[in-house]
């Protein structure tokens, strides 16, 4: 469900006018609206109401301290991927009790501070990565809990940069070797094994590779039981996919009910890690129409966002769709590529939109929530958005506007 709709003409972020939010904070800025978090994450918590369950928020998706806020305080749990993110969570008064820390390049300081502040569980991605943990778990005298990340060597169908379950993906254990991988964590002495993760990639519109790879995963499941060796939780990771344009992924409901129906009676609680799926639609990105451009082959709208706010569509060709704030009727409608002002062919928001448009005009990006803002970069020295949470009829702002003096701090002339 969207909380960004239009009325009398104009598009609203819950209960505020988004020119109004543009007029008072400025462009380029993203908005988020936290009653479509809630509903998001109310969808996935009401579809495994039924079954031991822990819903970790991927923090990777969107990792500002009030997002965080708002799903911590419904009692999500967090998938992180490094020691900032579990800053992060902390910072927002997450529970590290439900915490998993998932990536392929955990380095030591970062286990010790996981293991410091009590996670629920390591998704460990190699044999080496094991031994690592082990030693460092060893030096801290705790035993870490830990998953295998297999890889069920499944195809996604998703853009290949976003797909991770395939052989020759970096990610995870080849479900083939797991059994012995698991047999040997087993003698580790700092380890205690907890569970089985997969993650098999992101946006995705249909659960048949969900089921493909959560058949393998419980076949291994199955092998682990009869070799003793207990399996509590199994994690289908994240990747259930949004609606950018006409997508109709499953709904968190249907791709819950499909998992049940394969888990049947086996006695694991379902971990899972949306991140997209809770935050895409909770977010816009405001611009403004700076400067039009028309030249014999192409109609150039020069907007004041640019590739170094939303990379989507330079680095994956994302198409994300583009709307008047204020659709009027002022001009001629042409066919258009929203440009920023980047020094790159590749900055653009999006090709061939037929739209009305002339310079001022107010512009919303949807489903800009979630690999938004946590992309951004400074290219180009370009101060980064600010975030604004509306919440009802409040615009909170959850992340101010950088300035120049902000990006030149860390910065040094060498000395004379
Ligand atoms: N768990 C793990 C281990 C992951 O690697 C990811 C995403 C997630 C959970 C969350 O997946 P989601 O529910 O959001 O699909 N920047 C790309 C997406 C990269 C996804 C990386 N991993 C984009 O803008 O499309």
């Amino acid at each position: 469900m969207d909380y960004f709709n239009y009325r009398g003409g104009e598009l609203f972020a819950e209960e505020v006018p988004t020119s109004t939010i543009a007029e008072r904070f400025g462009t380029p800025a993203y908005v988020y609206s936290r009653a479509a978090l809630e509903q998001h994450y109310r969808e996935y918590s009401e579809a495994l109401a039924e079954r031991d369950h822990l819903i970790c928020y991927a923090v990777k998706a969107n990792s500002n301290l009030a997002v965080l806020d708002v799903l911590a305080r419904m009692g999500a749990g967090f998938d992180i991927v490094s020691a900032g993110e579990l800053e992060r969570v902390l910072r927002a008064g997450g529970d590290p009790g439900k915490v998993v820390f998932s990536g392929v390049g955990k380095q030591e300081w970062e286990m010790r501070r996981a293991l410091e502040a009590g996670v629920r569980c390591f998704n460990v991605e190699s044999e080496t990565e094991l031994d690592r943990l082990d030693t460092v778990a060893g030096e801290l005298g705790v035993q870490a809990p830990v998953s295998l990340r297999v890889n069920p060597d499944v195809d996604a169908g998703t853009h290949p940069y976003i797909s991770t379950g395939l052989k020759e993906n970096k990610f995870g254990i080849d479900i083939t070797e797991a059994l012995a991988v698991y047999a040997r964590a087993a003698t580790l002495p700092n380890l205690v094994v907890k569970g089985v993760d997969c993650h098999i990639g992101s946006q995705l519109t249909s659960v048949s590779p969900f089921l493909d790879a959560l058949d393998r995963v419980l076949e291994l499941v199955d092998a682990l039981s009869e070799n003793d060796i207990h399996i509590e939780h199994l994690d289908m990771g994240g990747g259930l996919g949004v609606t950018y344009d006409d997508e109709e992924p499953p709904r968190p409901a249907d791709y819950v009910r499909a998992l049940d129906e394969r888990i049947g009676d086996r006695k694991l609680e379902l971990i899972l890690e949306p991140g997209r799926s809770i935050a895409a639609n909770a977010g816009i990105m405001l611009t403004r129409v700076e400067l039009l451009k028309c030249t014999e082959h192409r109609n150039f709208a020069i907007v004041d966002a640019a590739m170094n706010d939303l990379i989507r569509p330079a680095l994956y060709s994302a198409w994300q769709a583009i709307v008047p704030v204020q659709p009027h009727e002022g001009a001629e409608e042409k066919v258009w590529d929203l440009v920023g002002p980047v020094c790159e062919t590749g900055d653009f928001l999006g090709k061939d939109r037929t739209m009305t448009l002339c310079p001022g005009d107010l512009l919303a990006v949807r489903s800009a929530g979630a690999y938004g803002f946590v992309m951004s970069s400074n290219y180009n020295t370009r101060n980064r958005p600010p975030e604004l949470m509306v919440d009802g009829e409040q615009v909170h702002i959850v992340r101010r506007r950088e300035t120049i003096e902000d990006q030149l701090a860390p910065e040094n002339c060498l000395p004379e």
